[in-house]
């Protein structure tokens, strides 16, 4: 498929222009209609059947599967008005056959050519199912773990997840044949209490500075469609809000695509208490912007009503209509509706296995290591390995929150995984707690007190995190702490592993843990890559994208906040902290472990005044000074000082992941540009301002030993 900015678009919208001018309001509105598959709604069998027949709808959510949507396309393309062929809409979040690590751990990896190759696979393998929207990547900036939903997106930084949007965008469209959503438009990860689907009250600087970045992204990136959200922001609903989904979207950030209703957030413009009925909800929801329902009749009961009332104009709904009909010809059904039965389906491939391993090994994130890590086969022969816990001999939890058509069949799970490797230790395997297996705390305290060191794989369930599943407690759960209080007891080396899909609290673990792998939900290839680096066959690379409070208490925490007036250096009572607990998070944004050691030396700023239309040059050297070869992120942070508004404390404006062998140095550089700096003010200009600026190169966003001063000038 190509994207929304390449020139063939023009092209689709006039070829979709010349069918809408020849099509009843009625014939239309279809276009505008999503049905649910699965539901039977397009079974010319069921009772519903003459809704389809009668070409009642322009796309399916959830339908997939050759067979399956190549009957539903024979039914459209010959009762749909102008033979339409449908689209078909399907939650494809981290892989399809394939399970991907969640998106949270994606981003974790740094790597935009990994994420885009990931997307690509999940792209590659859906389209052969017949799929032809993904309604991913979610670009929510996740600023309270207590929202499930951090789980499927970028974490909290801006900058990162405005590359991984890009990233995914292309590796869907440009190399998987897949239309991509940016979702969810707008200030849903925002909410109030964390939440889901509470509301929130932004500034438009807030909104500009910080949320509207990736999704601008993915505009440049030539996406094809939008999503509204469910949340309400500042008092309007994002899907009955004017401002947000025309004058914003459509007008200062130019997306040309089409928007379409996360679910019923439509009708729930009635619950919002901003629609008095189902009638005045399509008036404000398709008014605002809304081209597509996602589910269900409601536009074809209203909108054509509400159009020969004179409340929605014509043109409108036409601009709609062509919209939906140039992106089928840009994702190709209207040339081709049906696909080829007898076409080869490269599902699960060891291509696309590589690139999940690949994708998983690189996010991991290794929190503690007094040592212990890796654990070299060769050193345990001979020796006892306990393996334990709810995901050691997982194959389901691990693959994720929104795996899209879970096969465990594919997964390798840890214990398989360390029983190829460890050849010649004794594996001693025991849930102790599971999710699913017959077992208890004291078979597995009994199975692993006589092992030589213990791996604990423990876990937040996959279905914890995700949509709807907000959380007051960021701890692992009661049992499973128990658990770990009985192993720590025995006296050996405890290795914690914990699956998750948000950062969970290691505030006391850590304390007894010999070591803390975070794999968070790695998907299919799971044991090979735990395996892989538990061994030292790989060294862990992963970043963490999101902060590790102490307490949940915390919550909202990110590490780009604003200074106070008071700003927390223990010089008095009265700063702005807590009492309780540190403000800042256990282990920060853009922190990672590694088993060897990255040194920086040689830092320096090309000069310490910067003006307008030039650049300035940061660099250091980086040397692998351990044993190990592996990767390093390196990170670049600035502050602005003062401003006309204030700035946050820090913002990630650059990082590049480089891999060294042991003893091998290279110089890292980067440009810093008076655009980099620039921000929306208070007047909602996009402005550089003149002033005091701070640089770092950094290890991650709690390293400050790198510091430069440089100030703007025009
Ligand atoms: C609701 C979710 O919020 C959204 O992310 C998803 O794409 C749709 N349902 C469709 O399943």
């Amino acid at each position: 498929m190509y994207t929304l900015n390449n020139p063939e678009y023009k092209k689709a919208r006039e070829k979709a222009r010349e069918i809408v001018k020849k099509m009843t309001l009625e014939e239309k509105v279809i276009q505008l209609t999503q049905y649910i598959g699965g539901d039977n709604s397009y079974n010319p069998e069921s009772a519903d059947a003459g809704e389809t027949n009668a070409g009642r709808c322009g796309s399916f959510l959830a339908a997939c599967g050759i067979n399956e949507v190549n009957d539903i396309q024979k039914i459209a393309v010959e009762y749909t008005p102008f033979n339409i062929p449908i689209i078909t809409g399907n939650d494809v979040i981290h892989g399809y056959r394939t399970t991907m690590p969640i998106p949270l751990a994606m981003s974790c990896t740094f790597d935009v050519d990994l994420v885009r190759a990931a997307c690509r696979v999940a792209a590659t393998e859906a389209r052969c199912d017949n799929v032809h929207w993904t309604f991913s990547p979610m670009v929510d900036i996740a600023r309270d773990s207590r929202w499930g939903r951090v789980a499927e997106g970028y974490g909290e930084d801006t900058f990162l997840c405005t590359k991984m949007a890009a990233a995914a965008v292309k590796g869907y469209q440009n190399d998987g044949g897949v239309m991509a959503c940016m979702k969810h438009y707008v200030g849903y990860s925002a909410c109030e209490g964390g939440r889901d689907y509470n509301g929130c009250d932004m500034s438009d600087q807030t909104l500009f500075n910080v949320y509207l970045p990736p999704f601008k992204a993915g505009i440049d990136a030539g996406v094809a469609t939008f999503m509204s959200s469910f949340n309400e922001i500042n008092g309007i609903p994002c899907s009955g809000s004017k401002k947000m989904l025309t004058d914003i979207l459509r007008g200062k950030l130019g997306f040309d695509g089409f928007v379409v209703s996360d679910y019923d957030s439509v009708l729930e413009l009635i619950n919002h208490g901003y629609a008095e009925d189902k009638k005045d909800a399509v008036l404000k929801g398709y008014g605002a912007g809304v081209d597509v329902i996602m589910s269900g009749n409601m536009y074809n009961n209203y909108l054509p009503e509400l159009v020969r009332e004179g409340k929605i104009s014509e043109e409108q709904i036409d601009a709609s209509v062509e919209r939906i009909i140039a992106a089928k010809y840009v994702v190709g059904v209207m040339d081709e509706p049906f696909l080829d039965t007898e076409k080869p389906r490269p599902f699960v491939t060891p291509e696309h296995r590589k690139v999940a391993y690949e994708t998983a090994v690189n996010s991991f994130v290794l929190l503690e290591n007094d040592g212990i890590l890796p654990i070299i086969p060769e050193k345990y022969a001979k020796k006892k390995i306990g393996l334990t816990g709810p995901v050691a001999n997982d194959k389901n939890s691990v693959l994720g929150c929104w795996s899209s058509l879970k096969n465990t069949n594919f997964t390798v799970s840890i214990k398989e995984a360390f029983e190829k490797a460890f050849c010649d230790s004794e594996i001693v395997y025991e849930a102790g707690y599971s999710f699913d297996e017959d077992t208890s705390f004291e078979k597995g305290v009994q199975a692993m007190k006589d092992c030589d060191v213990i791996v604990a794989c423990m876990a937040e369930y996959c279905s914890e995190s995700g949509e709807a599943t907000s959380k007051v407690s960021l701890e692992l759960s009661e049992e499973q702490l128990d658990y770990l209080d009985m192993l720590f007891a025995t006296g050996k080396p405890v290795i914690v592993l914990v699956s998750a899909g948000r950062p969970l609290i290691m505030t006391e673990i850590r304390k007894k843990a010999a070591a803390i792998l975070y794999i968070w939900a790695p998907g299919t290839e799971c044991g090979n890559a735990v395996c892989d680096v538990m061994t030292g066959k790989r060294n862990p690379c992963g970043r963490t994208t999101i902060s590790f409070p102490y307490n949940v208490g915390q919550m909202p925490l990110y590490y780009n906040h604003k200074s106070t007036g008071r700003p927390a250096a223990d010089k008095s009572s009265f700063e702005s902290k807590y009492i309780d607990c540190p403000i800042g998070p256990l282990y920060p944004f853009g922190y990672g472990l590694s088993y060897t050691k990255f040194e920086y030396t040689d830092a320096a700023l090309s000069a310490d005044k910067l003006t307008e239309g030039e650049t300035l040059t940061v660099s250091c050297k980086v040397k692998n000074t351990g044993h190990f070869a592996g990767s390093d992120v390196v990170q670049l942070y600035v502050r602005d000082l003062f401003g006309s508004i204030t700035r946050p404390v820090k913002e990630l404006k650059g990082f590049e992941k480089i891999f060294l062998e042991p003893g091998e140095e290279r110089e890292v550089s980067f440009e810093i540009t008076p655009e980099m700096l620039a921000f929306w003010n208070a007047d909602m200009e996009y402005v550089t301002e003149p002033g005091a600026f701070k640089v770092w190169i950094a290890h991650d966003s709690g390293d400050n030993a790198l510091e430069f001063d440089f100030s703007y000038c025009i």
